[in-house]
């Protein structure tokens, strides 16, 4: 009997532990008895699948389940991917590429430009991102808005020949890549060539245009036929939690955002309206209420962290070195270390 239920609470205790590690964080990132990932891709609070569980309705995001395996996660009831949330206030999304192809003997035979007003919401990251145009005889626009005038941007990109094409370098032979400006909002882009392609149509005969994330694309030769086949590319977007400044969101403590004790707000670098941080020494999700929120980080876990040489005390946001009756110092491996005997300060007050 006993024995059994010894057994029973092992496999239980197993259970939990296999669980918490097959969640990617350690701590909560949604409410309680919510759905928090869709597949693979995790969902934090403010972000959710229905009322309730979302901040509010601009954070609704739809899985399908139903007609996707493994599921696919949706901006809201969009068609537009989303592959990954972070709480540090990144969304990845997939997006569209541009093309424009011709036929050997220069007549167009398919053309598509791109546009993204429906997420306009979010501002586009300039970091991640970069305007990236392939093909020997192409050039091509982005060209939108910012928060409070337009852009236009523009890349050329021209080869003669197979030959020139280097592979991992997008510097202007065959392809060519342009930093774009913070405060983006909106993305259209538009390309064409000069020539149909006609002086290059043996290696060459469509282009391509893409704002997107530039560790998603390698550029290589066999980039001008292979795109042909891939429909869209992730883009990285910034989201904010609210409108208006840290100083204005915390006025209405209502609706401000930073609802976990531990946490912090903070305006983004790039456009407006701001974000929720934990505080340093703790982690998990600053939007959630209160002590299910940010957590105190046990530093005393991991040696390679708190590098004591004896004991480590965790503290709330921190922890402390301790050394053992009898020793003096800071007790840090990478410091004083514990040194046997009476304090420094005694031993010179005592040699006079
Ligand atoms: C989800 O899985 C896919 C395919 O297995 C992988 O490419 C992707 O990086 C994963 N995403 C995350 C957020 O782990
Ligand atoms: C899932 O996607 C399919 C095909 O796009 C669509 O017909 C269906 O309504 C979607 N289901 C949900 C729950 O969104
Ligand atoms: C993205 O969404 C579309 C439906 O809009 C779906 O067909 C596709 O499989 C999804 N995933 C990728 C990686 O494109
Ligand atoms: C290039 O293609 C465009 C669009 O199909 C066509 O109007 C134009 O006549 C073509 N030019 C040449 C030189 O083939
Ligand atoms: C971008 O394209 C959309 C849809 O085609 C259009 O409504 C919008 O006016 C364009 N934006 C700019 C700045 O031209
Ligand atoms: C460049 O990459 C392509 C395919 O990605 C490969 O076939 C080719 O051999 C590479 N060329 C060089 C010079 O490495
Ligand atoms: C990009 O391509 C270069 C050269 O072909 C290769 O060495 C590198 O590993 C590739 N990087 C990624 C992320 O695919
Ligand atoms: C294509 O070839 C013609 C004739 O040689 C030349 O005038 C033109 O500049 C070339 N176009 C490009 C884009 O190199
Ligand atoms: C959601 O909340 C944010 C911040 O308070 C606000 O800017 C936004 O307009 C709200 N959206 C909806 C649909 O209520």
């Amino acid at each position: 009997m006993g024995l059994h239920l010894h057994l029973l609470q092992a496999k239980l205790l197993a259970s939990i532990l296999l669980l918490s590690v097959s969640t990617q964080a350690n701590f909560e990132i949604a409410k309680p008895n919510c759905m928090d990932r869709s597949g693979n891709i995790s969902i934090p609070f403010p972000f959710g699948m229905s009322e309730g569980y979302y901040f509010n309705k601009s954070f609704l995001v739809t899985c399908n389940d139903t007609h996707y395996d493994p599921p696919e996660l949706f901006w809201t009831d969009t068609g537009i991917n989303i592959t990954s949330i972070t709480l540090e206030g990144q969304l990845r999304v997939l997006q569209f590429i541009a093309r424009d192809c011709y036929s050997p003997d220069g007549i167009r035979v398919s053309y598509r430009s791109t546009s993204s007003r429906v997420l306009f919401r979010f501002m586009v990251n300039n970091i991640a991102n970069k305007f990236i145009v392939v093909g020997c005889d192409t050039y091509a626009y982005v060209f939108g808005r910012l928060e409070y005038r337009k852009y236009q941007i523009g890349c050329i990109s021209l080869c003669d020949k197979k030959d020139d094409l280097v592979n991992g370098s997008c510097s202007g032979l065959g392809c060519c890549h342009i930093p774009i400006p913070k405060q983006v909002r909106t993305v259209n882009v538009t390309l064409g060539s000069f020539d149909n392609f006609t002086n290059v149509s043996d290696f060459n005969n469509c282009g391509y245009a893409f704002l997107a994330e530039e560790s998603a694309f390698n550029f290589s030769a066999s980039s001008l036929f292979d795109l042909r086949n891939v429909k869209k590319l992730p883009r990285v977007v910034d989201w904010v939690v609210g409108e208006g400044t840290c100083e204005e969101a915390r006025n209405n403590i209502y609706s401000y955002a930073c609802k976990s004790e531990n946490s912090y707000c903070r305006e983004p670098d790039n456009g407006y309206g701001y974000r929720c941080y934990c505080q340093k020494g703790y982690e998990g999700n600053s939007y959630l209420d209160y002590d299910r929120g940010c957590k105190d980080i046990d530093e005393c876990k991991d040696q390679s962290v708190h590098k004591c040489v004896k004991k480590c005390e965790n503290t709330p946001g921190g922890f402390r070195c301790v050394c053992p009756k009898g020793y003096h110092g800071d007790g840090k491996n990478d410091g004083q270390g514990c040194i046997h005997g009476q304090s420094l300060v005694f031993e010179v007050a005592t040699g006079y």
